[in-house]
Protein backbone atom coordinates (compact mmCIF):
# COMPACT_ATOMS: atom_id res chain seq x y z
CA UNK A 1 0.00 0.00 0.00
CA UNK A 2 1.17 3.45 -0.75
CA UNK A 3 1.09 6.89 1.49
CA UNK A 4 -1.01 9.34 1.04
CA UNK A 5 -0.02 12.20 3.21
CA UNK A 6 -1.42 15.20 3.92
CA UNK A 7 0.17 18.48 5.58
CA UNK A 8 -2.60 19.35 8.23
CA UNK A 9 -2.40 22.98 9.39
CA UNK A 10 -4.39 24.49 12.05
CA UNK A 11 -4.13 28.51 13.48
CA UNK A 12 -7.76 29.10 13.98
CA UNK A 13 -7.66 30.24 17.85
CA UNK A 14 -4.96 29.57 20.34
CA UNK A 15 -2.82 26.51 19.01
CA UNK A 16 -0.82 26.74 16.24
CA UNK A 17 -0.41 23.31 14.94
CA UNK A 18 0.45 21.37 12.05
CA UNK A 19 0.46 17.38 11.52
CA UNK A 20 1.23 14.30 8.94
CA UNK A 21 -1.47 12.58 8.80
CA UNK A 22 -1.40 9.10 6.40
CA UNK A 23 -4.80 8.15 4.70
CA UNK A 24 -6.53 10.22 6.98
CA UNK A 25 -6.30 7.92 9.50
CA UNK A 26 -2.67 7.99 10.55
CA UNK A 27 -0.61 10.21 12.53
CA UNK A 28 2.91 10.57 11.38
CA UNK A 29 3.60 13.68 13.42
CA UNK A 30 1.07 16.28 15.73
CA UNK A 31 2.74 19.17 16.55
CA UNK A 32 0.99 21.78 18.67
CA UNK A 33 2.18 24.85 19.88
CA UNK A 34 0.02 26.31 22.64
CA UNK A 35 -0.07 29.99 23.32
CA UNK A 36 -1.88 29.28 26.38
CA UNK A 37 0.46 30.85 28.63
CA UNK A 38 0.71 33.88 26.52
CA UNK A 39 -4.08 34.64 26.97
CA UNK A 40 -3.83 33.45 30.77
CA UNK A 41 -3.04 36.87 31.65
CA UNK A 42 -5.76 38.71 30.45
CA UNK A 43 -8.34 35.62 31.37
CA UNK A 44 -8.90 34.84 27.17
CA UNK A 45 -7.43 34.92 23.91
CA UNK A 46 -6.55 38.34 22.71
CA UNK A 47 -6.93 38.07 19.00
CA UNK A 48 -4.36 39.98 18.08
CA UNK A 49 -1.95 38.69 20.17
CA UNK A 50 -2.76 35.50 19.00
CA UNK A 51 -2.01 36.15 15.30
CA UNK A 52 1.18 37.62 15.77
CA UNK A 53 2.33 34.37 17.62
CA UNK A 54 1.09 32.08 14.91
CA UNK A 55 3.22 34.47 12.87
CA UNK A 56 5.65 33.52 14.75
CA UNK A 57 5.84 29.99 15.41
CA UNK A 58 4.20 28.52 12.44
CA UNK A 59 6.95 28.05 9.83
CA UNK A 60 8.93 26.19 13.07
CA UNK A 61 5.77 24.01 14.01
CA UNK A 62 5.59 23.40 10.18
CA UNK A 63 9.51 22.29 9.95
CA UNK A 64 8.96 20.00 12.86
CA UNK A 65 5.99 18.66 11.89
CA UNK A 66 7.52 17.03 8.74
CA UNK A 67 10.88 15.79 10.51
CA UNK A 68 8.56 14.30 13.14
CA UNK A 69 7.15 12.46 10.35
CA UNK A 70 10.35 11.98 8.45
CA UNK A 71 9.36 13.26 5.25
CA UNK A 72 9.77 15.90 3.09
CA UNK A 73 7.67 18.31 1.16
CA UNK A 74 7.90 16.22 -1.64
CA UNK A 75 6.76 13.43 -0.25
CA UNK A 76 3.32 15.28 0.25
CA UNK A 77 -0.17 14.60 -1.19
CA UNK A 78 -2.45 17.42 0.09
CA UNK A 79 -1.82 20.70 2.21
CA UNK A 80 -5.15 20.95 4.15
CA UNK A 81 -5.60 24.04 6.53
CA UNK A 82 -8.80 25.27 8.69
CA UNK A 83 -10.40 28.28 6.96
CA UNK A 84 -13.11 28.30 9.65
CA UNK A 85 -14.64 29.33 11.36
CA UNK A 86 -12.56 31.16 14.25
CA UNK A 87 -10.85 34.53 14.82
CA UNK A 88 -9.81 35.84 11.50
CA UNK A 89 -6.38 37.34 11.69
CA UNK A 90 -5.26 33.97 13.34
CA UNK A 91 -6.97 31.68 10.13
CA UNK A 92 -5.35 34.28 7.79
CA UNK A 93 -2.19 33.14 9.28
CA UNK A 94 -2.40 29.44 7.92
CA UNK A 95 -4.36 29.84 5.44
CA UNK A 96 -1.89 32.32 3.80
CA UNK A 97 1.06 29.58 4.53
CA UNK A 98 -1.10 26.58 3.13
CA UNK A 99 -1.43 28.48 -0.07
CA UNK A 100 2.23 29.51 0.00
CA UNK A 101 3.17 25.64 -0.04
CA UNK A 102 0.68 24.58 -2.19
CA UNK A 103 1.53 26.91 -5.10
CA UNK A 104 5.31 26.08 -4.30
CA UNK A 105 5.16 22.56 -4.34
CA UNK A 106 2.05 21.71 -6.92
CA UNK A 107 -0.13 19.90 -4.64
CA UNK A 108 -4.09 20.16 -3.80
CA UNK A 109 -4.88 23.35 -1.38
CA UNK A 110 -7.83 22.25 0.53
CA UNK A 111 -10.35 24.38 3.05
CA UNK A 112 -11.56 22.42 5.97
CA UNK A 113 -13.96 23.41 8.52
CA UNK A 114 -12.82 23.31 11.67
CA UNK A 115 -15.69 21.45 12.93
CA UNK A 116 -15.65 19.06 10.36
CA UNK A 117 -12.01 18.29 12.02
CA UNK A 118 -13.19 17.90 14.71
CA UNK A 119 -15.81 14.99 14.20
CA UNK A 120 -12.85 13.45 11.95
CA UNK A 121 -10.48 13.44 15.02
CA UNK A 122 -12.58 9.97 16.44
CA UNK A 123 -10.84 8.19 12.97
CA UNK A 124 -7.35 8.97 14.10
CA UNK A 125 -7.76 6.56 16.57
CA UNK A 126 -10.49 4.52 15.82
CA UNK A 127 -9.72 4.04 12.18
CA UNK A 128 -12.20 0.97 11.79
CA UNK A 129 -15.19 3.29 12.59
CA UNK A 130 -18.16 3.16 10.23
CA UNK A 131 -21.42 5.21 10.09
CA UNK A 132 -24.01 5.53 10.73
CA UNK A 133 -23.50 7.52 14.00
CA UNK A 134 -24.37 10.28 16.18
CA UNK A 135 -21.81 13.07 16.25
CA UNK A 136 -21.89 15.50 19.68
CA UNK A 137 -19.13 18.06 18.70
CA UNK A 138 -18.74 20.55 22.02
CA UNK A 139 -15.75 23.12 21.97
CA UNK A 140 -15.02 26.62 22.89
CA UNK A 141 -17.38 28.09 19.27
CA UNK A 142 -19.51 25.17 19.02
CA UNK A 143 -22.17 22.73 19.88
CA UNK A 144 -23.46 20.82 16.95
CA UNK A 145 -25.25 17.47 17.34
CA UNK A 146 -25.81 15.22 13.71
CA UNK A 147 -26.18 12.49 12.22
CA UNK A 148 -24.21 10.75 9.91
CA UNK A 149 -25.46 8.34 7.12
CA UNK A 150 -21.90 8.03 5.44
CA UNK A 151 -18.38 9.97 5.78
CA UNK A 152 -18.87 12.98 3.89
CA UNK A 153 -22.31 13.25 4.69
CA UNK A 154 -24.20 14.46 7.50
CA UNK A 155 -27.56 15.86 8.60
CA UNK A 156 -27.29 18.72 11.58
CA UNK A 157 -29.92 18.06 14.06
CA UNK A 158 -29.49 20.55 16.34
CA UNK A 159 -27.20 23.54 17.24
CA UNK A 160 -26.84 26.09 19.61
CA UNK A 161 -28.79 29.51 19.35
CA UNK A 162 -26.32 31.51 21.45
CA UNK A 163 -22.97 30.27 23.84
CA UNK A 164 -21.24 27.32 22.86
CA UNK A 165 -21.10 24.35 25.39
CA UNK A 166 -17.47 25.24 26.09
CA UNK A 167 -18.02 29.20 26.09
CA UNK A 168 -20.03 29.04 28.61
CA UNK A 169 -17.83 26.58 30.90
CA UNK A 170 -15.15 29.76 29.92
CA UNK A 171 -17.26 32.15 31.04
CA UNK A 172 -18.82 30.96 34.27
CA UNK A 173 -15.57 29.89 35.26
CA UNK A 174 -13.99 33.59 34.81
CA UNK A 175 -17.00 34.87 36.73
CA UNK A 176 -15.71 32.88 39.61
CA UNK A 177 -12.12 33.85 39.55
CA UNK A 178 -11.16 30.24 38.29
CA UNK A 179 -8.71 31.25 35.32
CA UNK A 180 -8.65 30.20 32.12
CA UNK A 181 -9.30 27.89 30.11
CA UNK A 182 -12.37 27.88 31.69
CA UNK A 183 -13.22 23.82 31.02
CA UNK A 184 -10.69 22.02 32.98
CA UNK A 185 -10.78 24.66 35.62
CA UNK A 186 -14.23 24.03 36.23
CA UNK A 187 -13.91 20.25 36.21
CA UNK A 188 -11.15 20.02 38.58
CA UNK A 189 -12.99 21.98 41.11
CA UNK A 190 -16.28 20.78 40.49
CA UNK A 191 -14.55 17.08 41.49
CA UNK A 192 -14.58 18.59 45.60
CA UNK A 193 -18.25 20.04 45.10
CA UNK A 194 -22.01 19.15 45.44
CA UNK A 195 -23.65 18.97 41.81
CA UNK A 196 -27.22 18.54 43.95
CA UNK A 197 -26.97 21.62 45.88
CA UNK A 198 -28.24 24.27 43.56
CA UNK A 199 -31.15 23.46 40.73
CA UNK A 200 -30.45 25.28 37.48
CA UNK A 201 -32.47 25.83 34.80
CA UNK A 202 -32.85 23.51 31.53
CA UNK A 203 -34.52 25.48 28.60
CA UNK A 204 -36.91 23.51 26.76
CA UNK A 205 -36.76 24.72 23.18
CA UNK A 206 -39.89 23.49 22.44
CA UNK A 207 -40.16 22.18 18.47
CA UNK A 208 -36.53 22.71 18.32
CA UNK A 209 -35.82 18.93 19.62
CA UNK A 210 -32.40 18.70 19.62
CA UNK A 211 -31.41 22.80 19.84
CA UNK A 212 -29.22 24.24 22.98
CA UNK A 213 -29.11 27.27 24.33
CA UNK A 214 -26.82 28.25 27.20
CA UNK A 215 -26.89 31.67 27.47
CA UNK A 216 -29.74 31.78 30.43
CA UNK A 217 -27.98 28.86 32.01
CA UNK A 218 -24.90 31.18 32.70
CA UNK A 219 -26.77 34.31 33.64
CA UNK A 220 -28.89 32.48 36.16
CA UNK A 221 -25.68 31.22 37.30
CA UNK A 222 -23.53 34.61 37.78
CA UNK A 223 -26.52 35.52 39.82
CA UNK A 224 -26.70 32.52 41.81
CA UNK A 225 -23.23 33.45 42.49
CA UNK A 226 -24.20 37.34 43.43
CA UNK A 227 -26.86 36.57 45.74
CA UNK A 228 -25.08 33.86 47.17
CA UNK A 229 -21.94 36.44 48.00
CA UNK A 230 -24.68 39.20 49.29
CA UNK A 231 -26.55 36.96 51.58
CA UNK A 232 -23.66 34.80 52.70
CA UNK A 233 -20.31 36.85 52.24
CA UNK A 234 -18.68 34.55 50.07
CA UNK A 235 -19.19 32.31 47.02
CA UNK A 236 -19.42 28.78 47.44
CA UNK A 237 -17.26 28.02 44.02
CA UNK A 238 -16.87 23.89 44.00
CA UNK A 239 -20.80 23.74 44.62
CA UNK A 240 -21.89 26.00 42.20
CA UNK A 241 -18.96 24.27 39.14
CA UNK A 242 -20.22 21.14 40.23
CA UNK A 243 -24.03 22.02 39.96
CA UNK A 244 -23.52 24.09 36.85
CA UNK A 245 -21.49 21.36 35.02
CA UNK A 246 -23.89 18.66 35.55
CA UNK A 247 -27.27 20.42 34.24
CA UNK A 248 -24.87 21.30 31.09
CA UNK A 249 -24.40 17.47 31.29
CA UNK A 250 -27.86 16.96 31.85
CA UNK A 251 -28.44 19.47 28.70
CA UNK A 252 -26.75 17.31 26.24
CA UNK A 253 -27.59 14.20 27.52
CA UNK A 254 -31.13 15.06 26.91
CA UNK A 255 -30.31 15.99 23.48
CA UNK A 256 -28.74 12.81 22.13
CA UNK A 257 -31.09 10.32 24.21
CA UNK A 258 -33.90 12.11 21.93
CA UNK A 259 -31.69 11.93 18.69
CA UNK A 260 -31.31 7.86 19.83
CA UNK A 261 -34.75 7.28 19.61
CA UNK A 262 -35.14 9.12 16.25
CA UNK A 263 -31.89 7.80 14.95
CA UNK A 264 -31.56 4.10 16.86
CA UNK A 265 -27.46 3.99 16.19
CA UNK A 266 -25.40 1.61 18.10
CA UNK A 267 -22.07 4.46 17.94
CA UNK A 268 -22.12 7.87 19.26
CA UNK A 269 -19.30 10.50 18.59
CA UNK A 270 -18.40 12.77 21.10
CA UNK A 271 -15.76 15.72 19.65
CA UNK A 272 -13.89 18.81 20.69
CA UNK A 273 -12.67 20.60 23.70
CA UNK A 274 -15.58 19.71 25.95
CA UNK A 275 -14.82 16.47 24.75
CA UNK A 276 -12.23 15.91 27.25
CA UNK A 277 -14.30 16.34 30.28
CA UNK A 278 -14.16 12.91 31.99
CA UNK A 279 -17.54 13.48 33.91
CA UNK A 280 -19.26 14.07 30.50
CA UNK A 281 -17.98 11.19 28.92
CA UNK A 282 -18.63 9.24 31.75
CA UNK A 283 -22.34 9.84 32.26
CA UNK A 284 -22.70 9.70 28.74
CA UNK A 285 -20.98 6.78 28.69
CA UNK A 286 -23.50 5.27 31.62
CA UNK A 287 -26.85 6.53 29.40
CA UNK A 288 -25.22 4.71 26.02
CA UNK A 289 -24.92 1.17 27.89
CA UNK A 290 -28.77 0.90 28.58
CA UNK A 291 -29.37 1.83 25.19
CA UNK A 292 -26.63 -0.69 24.02
CA UNK A 293 -24.50 1.73 21.78
CA UNK A 294 -20.77 2.60 22.11
CA UNK A 295 -19.29 5.84 23.42
CA UNK A 296 -16.04 6.74 21.30
CA UNK A 297 -14.01 10.06 21.58
CA UNK A 298 -10.25 10.65 21.16
CA UNK A 299 -7.73 11.13 23.53
CA UNK A 300 -7.23 14.89 24.74
CA UNK A 301 -4.63 15.48 22.53
CA UNK A 302 -7.00 15.28 19.76
CA UNK A 303 -9.61 16.42 21.24
CA UNK A 304 -9.09 20.14 21.97
CA UNK A 305 -7.48 22.25 18.65
CA UNK A 306 -4.64 20.07 16.78
CA UNK A 307 -3.89 20.13 13.06
CA UNK A 308 -3.96 16.09 12.43
CA UNK A 309 -7.90 15.95 12.88
CA UNK A 310 -7.81 18.92 10.05
CA UNK A 311 -5.11 16.50 7.96
CA UNK A 312 -7.45 13.82 8.27
CA UNK A 313 -10.95 15.55 7.28
CA UNK A 314 -8.90 17.13 4.35
CA UNK A 315 -7.91 13.61 2.81
CA UNK A 316 -11.21 12.55 2.94
CA UNK A 317 -12.39 15.81 1.15
CA UNK A 318 -9.39 15.39 -1.43
CA UNK A 319 -10.78 12.08 -2.25
CA UNK A 320 -14.45 13.45 -2.70
CA UNK A 321 -12.59 16.10 -5.29
CA UNK A 322 -13.54 19.01 -2.86
CA UNK A 323 -10.19 21.28 -3.02
CA UNK A 324 -10.41 25.11 -2.49
CA UNK A 325 -8.98 27.54 -5.07
CA UNK A 326 -6.01 29.50 -3.88
CA UNK A 327 -8.62 32.82 -3.76
CA UNK A 328 -9.64 30.42 -0.34
CA UNK A 329 -10.50 33.49 1.93
CA UNK A 330 -11.04 33.33 5.98
CA UNK A 331 -14.72 32.93 7.22
CA UNK A 332 -14.85 33.24 10.96
CA UNK A 333 -18.80 32.75 11.28
CA UNK A 334 -18.13 29.37 9.15
CA UNK A 335 -21.25 27.23 9.75
CA UNK A 336 -20.89 23.13 9.22
O1 LIG B 1 -11.95 22.47 20.55
P1 LIG B 1 -11.31 23.53 21.36
O2 LIG B 1 -9.87 23.37 21.76
O3 LIG B 1 -11.42 24.92 20.65
C1 LIG B 1 -12.52 25.33 19.92
O4 LIG B 1 -12.65 24.90 18.76
O5 LIG B 1 -13.32 26.07 20.51
O6 LIG B 1 -12.23 23.71 22.65
C2 LIG B 1 -11.88 24.60 23.67
C3 LIG B 1 -13.01 24.60 24.68
C4 LIG B 1 -12.87 25.67 25.74
O7 LIG B 1 -14.10 26.31 25.91
C5 LIG B 1 -12.49 24.88 26.97
O8 LIG B 1 -12.91 25.49 28.19
C6 LIG B 1 -13.22 23.58 26.74
O9 LIG B 1 -13.06 23.34 25.36
N1 LIG B 1 -12.64 22.49 27.52
C7 LIG B 1 -13.32 21.84 28.49
C8 LIG B 1 -12.40 20.92 29.06
N2 LIG B 1 -11.20 21.03 28.41
C9 LIG B 1 -11.38 22.00 27.46
N3 LIG B 1 -14.57 21.96 28.92
C10 LIG B 1 -14.96 21.17 29.94
N4 LIG B 1 -14.16 20.29 30.55
C11 LIG B 1 -12.88 20.12 30.16
N5 LIG B 1 -12.07 19.25 30.77
ZN1 LIG C 1 -11.88 23.45 18.07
Amino acid sequence: MGTDLILGIETSCDETSAAVVDKGRYVKSNIIASQINLHREFGGVVPELASRKHLELLDRVIKRALEKAEVNFSDLQGIAVTYGPGLVGSLLIGIVAAKTLSWALGLPLIGVNHILGHIYSNLLEHPELKPPLLCLTVSGGHTDLLYTEEWGQYQILGRTRDDAAGESFDKVARFLGLGYPGGPAIERIAETGNSERFPLPRPDLGEDRYGFSFSGLKTAVINLAHNLEQREGNIPEADIAASFQKTVVDILLERVERALKDFPVDKVLLAGGVAANKYLRRRLEEMLKEKRASLYYPSLEYCTDNAAMIAGAGYFLLKQGKTSMLDLDAHPQLKL
